[in-house]
């Protein structure tokens, strides 16, 4: 059954906003919102609906995303892409940076906002070490987030990966790339750093775009760099751009989720807007918690779950039973060991 009344909430109910470009063959966001007006299951969106958001010049909206509950609201409000980034393995797991992260915990984190997911385009992050020791291994191991449910994967590096851009690509894997600020291999080299302040710099960038470009990416996070050459890079292109710290001249904008929510006080990105301080309100929510727990508020009445009267009835009555016949019992070997003799022999 197509129809479901489902989303009632975000995107899947809002009437207003319809957007200029209705003449399309693909669902813009502007179809779906027309669709879940309906209450239409939405439309997932393709490599090639994201492409064509560029043409349109509609903005590209992505969150990071690594779990089921967050992947859902943000699908469930309009996010166009969710990333698997590997900086989950920061604000999940807690490592100090993105270099740990296995092929193994991003494909945990992959299948749960997979299955959340019913319009946004899941990308996957390859993390470090997978996609560097050999084409075919980075081809292995890009089959698997896409087996794990990511509809594309992304790589971070310019030039020197187009080789295992274009393996990847043959093998029907869409690809991401990610230049600018590298964050799996700056903490070994320059650190993190704002790219593209030199002329030399900025050379750089731009020839590693269109190298991606022609290797066959269909999307490029620019991660820090400055907003005069992201302004370049996105003009010069024919796929999107993605910016992160890079200004607003960019196709799109990606945020990691836990920065932008407030819940992840490690490190503050100038970038970075805080669109809410979950930190908070989730330590308030705790706090009270444990106070009513210790001073018993909670749980309340309305909490618990309670027998039917016929059955407690009949609970008490065995209860009360069951405690006559222990009394007579205790009486019973009381006498026998007083007298040696049971004076109710038979009568058990
Ligand atoms: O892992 C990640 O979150 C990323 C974004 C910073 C683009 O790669």
């Amino acid at each position: 059954m197509k129809h479901r009344i489902v989303y009632e909430r975000g995107l899947y109910d809002k009437t207003e906003t319809l957007s200029k470009c209705e003449s399309t063959n693909h669902p813009s966001t502007a179809d779906i919102m027309r669709k879940n007006q309906n209450h239409i299951d939405p439309v997932k969106l393709t490599v090639e609906d994201i492409a064509s958001m560029k043409r349109k010049q509609e903005k590209i909206c992505v969150l990071t995303s690594y779990d089921y509950c967050f992947a859902s609201i943000c699908d469930s409000e309009g996010i166009d892409i969710l990333l698997v980034g590997d900086s989950g393995g920061m604000v999940m797991l807690g490592y100090e940076s993105t270099i740990p992260v296995s092929m193994q915990e991003m494909m945990v984190f992959s299948k749960a906002v997979a299955k959340a997911t019913k319009r946004a385009l899941v990308v996957g992050d390859m993390p470090f070490g997978s996609y560097q020791i050999s084409v075919q291994n980075a081809i292995k191991n890009s089959i698997s987030l896409i087996k794990s449910g990511c509809d594309a994967v992304k790589l971070e590096g310019g030039i020197e990966i187009v080789d295992t851009v274009k393996a990847m690509t043959s093998v029907g894997v869409p690809v991401m790339g990610h230049i600018g600020l590298k964050p799996q291999t700056a903490k070994l080299w320059e650190g993190y750093r704002i790219q593209g302040k030199t002329a030399e710099s900025a050379l750089k960038l731009i020839s590693d775009a269109n190298a991606l470009e022609q290797a066959g990416v269909f999307g490029l996070v620019l991660e820090m760099v400055t907003h005069e050459v992201a302004e370049i890079i996105t003009r010069n292109l024919s796929i999107p751009t993605i910016g992160i710290g890079s200004g607003s001249s960019c196709d799109g904008q990606v945020l990691v989720l836990h920065d932008m929510l407030g819940i992840y006080k490690k490190i503050n990105p100038k970038f970075v807007k805080h669109y809410a301080e979950l930190s908070g309100t989730i330590s308030n929510a705790v706090t009270r918690y444990i106070q009513e727990v210790k001073s018993s508020v909670f749980p309340a009445t309305v909490h618990s779950f309670h027998m039917d009267r016929s059955g407690l009835d009949q609970l008490h009555d065995s209860i009360i039973g069951n405690r006559e016949e222990k009394i007579k019992g205790k009486k019973k070997i009381l006498t026998k060991t007083r007298n040696g003799v049971d004076p109710l022999p038979g009568k058990q």
